[in-house]
């Protein structure tokens, strides 16, 4: 079911290098609507949760210490095919590969400091929110 929803995650480097409120501008103005947010922190243990997917895959170690090595804003958003949208707005994982203009051509250093998440289905939006938000706070 399309829930226009997506679930976003701004990734340590982001948040350190003090660039959440310029992509959060960025968002805004691509019409997404910010549902629920908040600033937070993942250990090892719940990186590892999150990116369960991922578990198999030879990054899957780098991926979960780099997720918890500093503060994360997740966020539900709201717009119109949401999840497509918000794939199209950051741009390709790899930064050197990604669209000018995109979120990561401009934020991201590094495959692991790609600055930004984005949920890559409906099915994938809902569990992600529901993993760092409560059932109110997604009003
Ligand atoms: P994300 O889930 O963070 O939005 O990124 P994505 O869909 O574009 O990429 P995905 O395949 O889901 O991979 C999740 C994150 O793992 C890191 N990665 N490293 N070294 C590598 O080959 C590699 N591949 C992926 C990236 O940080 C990616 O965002
Ligand atoms: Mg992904």
């Amino acid at each position: 079911m399309a829930t226009n929803r997506t679930f976003t995650m701004l990734k340590p480097d982001a948040v350190a290098d003090g660039n959440s409120g310029a992509i959060i501008k960025l968002i805004e103005e691509a019409g997404f609507k910010i549902i629920a947010l908040k600033k937070t922190l993942l250990t090892p243990e719940l990186a590892g949760k999150f990116y369960e997917v991922h578990a198999e895959r030879p990054f899957y170690g780098e991926l979960c210490q780099y997720m918890s090595s500093g503060p994360i804003v997740p966020m539900i958003l709201e717009k119109e095919n949401a999840v497509a949208d918000f794939r199209k707005l950051i741009g390709a994982t790899d930064p050197s590969k990604a669209d000018e203009g995109t979120i990561r051509k401009l934020f991201a250093k590094s495959m692991s400091a790609n600055a930004i998440h984005g949920s890559d289905s409906d099915e994938n939006a809902a569990i992600e929110g529901a993993f760092f938000f409560s059932t109110v706070e997604q009003f």
